[in-house]
């Protein structure tokens, strides 16, 4: 029995980190070749074992609560950013009870109504894009803008949405710079952004407070958004959720959903400048689901629709936003079908990108080609999943695209992302038509806590007819 193999490095502390952060794809390859799939690195004086591969990726995705820990590695960075009380800040069993609140709220019925007010928003945000000739818009701010407006608008609810014009998205900008790599390794840190976090947050807090308190001095009980489904929860054993801690799981909710969505939003029209004729092809889709270009997004409609979902699936096959899944050993674990022992201390990292950009699972795999996923069979059950090369039993997190991630910890944000998704693209590409400029696609910055495509980020674009 031994500790797995260690990748050397020179410079003290800081270990891996630069090779890694400049380009992990590239960092994961060279060293599997020399160490297999499973090998441990330094970054910043900590150590983490990633486990590569499909096997890899079910280790960590569904190690056991005695063994490893999520919340003592993202506290640092949430606690701060959410407060206390939640996600992170509490024991799973505690998670997992917010995460069924929070469930309640992203009902069918939800998403109907969410997709004509996230319809409207869009419109509304790219009226600024309009005029006779075109131009170049900046697609990452205008994505960044857009998805804070459709977020609040449908989860925070209408009197949040009302302010986010000023001083909220100050706020929300505040919270979001103490929310970096930075803040997870160097907690203690005197830096103003910290302070400036922390200020956000109170200042957050309390107006999610006064919306709540308003709404029950007023005994409004109408509100269909997810604010409304998260007042007077208990859990199981009786211990209230209490209003603060509702105003905390919102915050959490924003931050989860925010980068995740719009850069994802930002990579898909990219791909689709790329690929014009694409474009074309989901004009057409919707043409024949709806009958016309000038009928209303329905989500009933957009389950129809299979090229976009397609499009939406492969951009987070190519561009998932969270590369890396982080667990810390509480209790020394054998790695299954070796003698390596990871010790106690050590960070286990998943890294679905690697799977997901794999040859052995993806022919032409850095190719983005949404068609791919017409002959790709994931059973409902989630029992097996048919990759072309041959069922993998117990498909879930044996999975080797996994961007929503796998186990008890999944994303529960999946299906409102995807709705989100569908309607802000479907709507842009009815409004107008665009191209990549001369710089072509956008590298990835992987410096980001949320992977994003290195900064600016173009498109020419048209308006159509
Ligand atoms: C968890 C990805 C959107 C809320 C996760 C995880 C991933 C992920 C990979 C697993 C983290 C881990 O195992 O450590 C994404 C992507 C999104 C997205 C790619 C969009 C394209 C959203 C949205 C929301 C959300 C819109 C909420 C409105 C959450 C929550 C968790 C989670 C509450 C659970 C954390 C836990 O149990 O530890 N997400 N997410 N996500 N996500 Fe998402």
């Amino acid at each position: 029995k031994s500790a797995p193999p260690e990748v050397p490095y020179w410079i003290p502390y800081l270990g891996s980190a630069i090779a890694f952060s400049v380009n992990p794809l590239k960092f994961y390859a060279d060293n599997r070749k020399k160490y297999g799939d499973v090998f441990t690195y330094t970054m910043v004086g900590r150590k983490f074992t990633v486990c590569l591969g499909i096997e890899g990726n079910n280790f960590v995705f569904n190690a056991k609560l005695a063994d490893v820990s999520a919340e003592e590695s993202y506290k640092p960075l949430t606690t701060p950013v959410f407060g206390k009380g939640v996600v992170y800040d509490c024991p799973n069993h505690m998670l997992m009870e917010q995460k069924k609140f929070v469930k309640w709220g992203m009902s069918n019925d939800a998403f109907r109504a969410y997709v004509p007010e996230i319809e409207e928003e869009t419109r509304n945000y790219f009226q600024r894009w309009n005029n006779k000739t075109g131009g170049r818009g900046d697609l990452f701010k205008a994505m960044g803008e857009l998805i804070i407006n459709t977020a609040s608008r449908t989860l925070m609810g209408p009197e949040i949405r009302a302010l986010m014009d000023d001083s909220v998205a100050q706020l929300y900008h505040d919270l979001d710079d103490g929310f970096q790599p930075i803040n997870m390794f160097f907690e203690w840190l005197p830096l103003p952004s910290y302070f400036r976090r922390d200020n956000a947050h109170i200042k957050m807090r309390n107006i999610f407070k006064q919306v709540i308190d308003d709404r029950r001095t007023n005994n409004v009980t109408d509100k269909t958004d997810m604010l409304q489904s998260l007042l007077n929860q208990t859990y199981k054993d009786g211990t209230p959720f209490t209003d603060v801690d509702a105003c905390h799981l919102m915050i959490a909710l924003l931050m989860a959903g925010q980068h995740t969505s719009s850069t994802t939003a930002t990579w898909a029209l990219l791909h689709l400048a790329e690929h014009p004729h694409l474009i074309k092809e989901l004009l057409a889709e919707q043409k024949d689901v709806l009958g016309s270009l000038d009928t209303p997004l329905s989500f009933d409609a957009m389950k129809n629709m299979t090229l976009l979902e397609n499009v939406i699936r492969e951009t987070l096959r190519l561009r998932p936003p969270i590369i890396m899944i982080l667990r810390k050993v509480i209790r020394p674990i054998t790695y299954p079908g070796t003698d390596y022992v990871i010790p106690k201390g050590n960070y286990i990292a998943a890294s679905p990108i690697a799977t997901q950009v794999d040859e052995q699972f993806y022919k032409n795999a850095m190719h983005f080609d949404p068609h791919r996923w017409n002959s790709i069979k994931e059973e409902e059950s989630g029992e097996s999943v048919d990759y072309g090369f041959g069922k993998i039993a117990g498909g879930g997190a044996r999975n080797p695209n996994l961007p929503f991630g796998a186990g008890r910890h999944r994303c529960i944000g999946e299906t409102f992302a995807y709705v989100q998704l569908k309607t802000v693209i479907s709507t842009f590409v009815r409004m107008y038509d665009m191209e990549l400029t001369e710089k072509g696609m956008p590298g990835q910055d992987f410096t980001k806590m949320f992977v994003q495509p290195v900064l600016p980020v173009e498109i020419n674009y048209t308006p159509r007819k």
